[in-house]
């Protein structure tokens, strides 16, 4: 078997901690994905609330009220938008921001809706103008002004849309313009994970999957997976790699331990460049300040992918400050590195 997945798979052992998933990732998360609401793991404040919205709905027989989801990546939105629709027995559409061109293709959309039918709209901050204007008048009034002609001919034809509900997904809720968010009757905001969370996600993919997993060994892989779900199964999976080709089949704690090392997934959830921007800052710049350029050509990436890759989990975890001029590293990094935390100011912020 896994002699090639191995293989393909080692090209992107980099990435196993960053958070966009590809075509085969989707394939395999379809897979481990909860269906109903009482599945889902964690995120309380928002399973309650979604759950009285679902329910209150359902005992009117009415579609309830447009539900935005908003979060980080992995942390379950697209699922959430499925599990709406299952929740309410009614289908589900699936489009996104970036999908709709022009006002027209949403539109279009749109006008073949049924009724009580679930529209989810990923990645919705990125929608064009033209179609958000659409959406906000379909969201509040059940319309669709279908332009007919061109120039000065052109007119538009209302036409009435059946009840529905749009789930919007987005991992950037501050750049939602407010009339847009304002038609949203909930907004749920998912947070990252706690690591006993995460364990439940993992015993329960281990189950689907079919694989025995140890208590210990999902508490290791658990507190790598930077609070996130879809890490958390990534890891898993590699785990069960390893274990299958090297090991006896079990994943066992050390099976864990020993995967990720192969895979540079550290004790933090750190990969190789996360690692290399911590050692560069401490070691090569005495902690800093210093200027994202710099420390970019230091590990030799670009300096927006220091910054949008490695940098915000860094900060996170408290490992890594901004200043105005400059990265710092934290006493945290020091020790990360297990490295001495010198005194002064290197470790200070400013
Ligand atoms: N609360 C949860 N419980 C169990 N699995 C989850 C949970 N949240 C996310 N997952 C899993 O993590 C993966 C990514 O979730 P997804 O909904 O695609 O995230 P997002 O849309 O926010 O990027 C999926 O495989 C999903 O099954
Ligand atoms: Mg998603």
């Amino acid at each position: 078997m896994a002699d090639e997945e191995l293989v393909t798979e080692r090209f992107d052992a980099e990435s196993l901690v960053r958070t966009a998933a590809d075509d085969v990732e989707r394939a395999a998360e379809a897979a481990l994905r909860p269906r109903r609401l009482d599945e889902f793991v964690g995120q309380r404040v928002v399973r309650d609330q979604l759950s009285l919205v679902l329910q209150a709905a359902r005992a009117r027989g009415r579609a309830p009220d447009h539900v935005l989801l908003s979060g980080p990546p992995g942390l379950g939105k697209t699922t959430l938008a499925m599990i709406v629709a299952a929740e309410l027995g009614a289908s589900l559409r699936v489009t996104s921001g970036p999908a709709i061109q022009h006002a027209g293709d949403l539109a279009a959309v749109l006008s073949s809706l049924e009724e009580g039918e679930v529209l989810f709209l990923d990645e919705i901050h990125r929608l064009a103008r033209p179609a958000e204007e659409l959406l906000y008048v379909a969201m509040e009034d059940f319309r669709v002004d279908v332009v007919v002609g061109k120039g000065a001919g052109a007119s538009a034809i209302p036409l009435a849309l059946p009840p529905f509900t749009v789930v919007g997904a987005t991992t950037r809720a501050g750049l939602l313009p407010a009339p847009l968010r304002d038609r949203f009757g909930f907004t749920g905001h998912l947070d990252f994970y706690a690591t006993e969370e995460l364990e439940r996600v993992l015993v329960r993919s281990a189950g689907l999957l079919g694989v025995p997993l140890a208590g210990e060994a999902a508490a290791e892989i658990a507190s790598r997976s930077r609070g996130t779900p879809r890490i958390a199964n990534r890891l898993l999976r590699r785990v069960r790699d390893w274990a299958e080709v090297r090991g006896d089949g079990t994943l066992s704690l050390a099976a864990a331990q020993s995967a990720l090392e192969v895979y540079e997934v550290d004790e933090l959830g750190l990969d190789r460049l996360d690692r290399a921007v911590l050692s560069a800052l401490c070691t090569r710049f005495g902690g800093g300040p210093v200027g994202l350029t710099t420390l970019a050509v230091a590990v030799g990436e670009e300096p927006e992918t220091v910054e949008t890759v490695a940098e915000p989990f860094l900060v996170r975890e408290g490992l890594v400050g901004r200043t105005p001029r400059g990265r710092v590293a934290l006493p945290a990094a020091w020790e990360h590195l297990e490295l001495p935390v010198p005194p002064g100011p290197g470790t200070l912020f400013g």
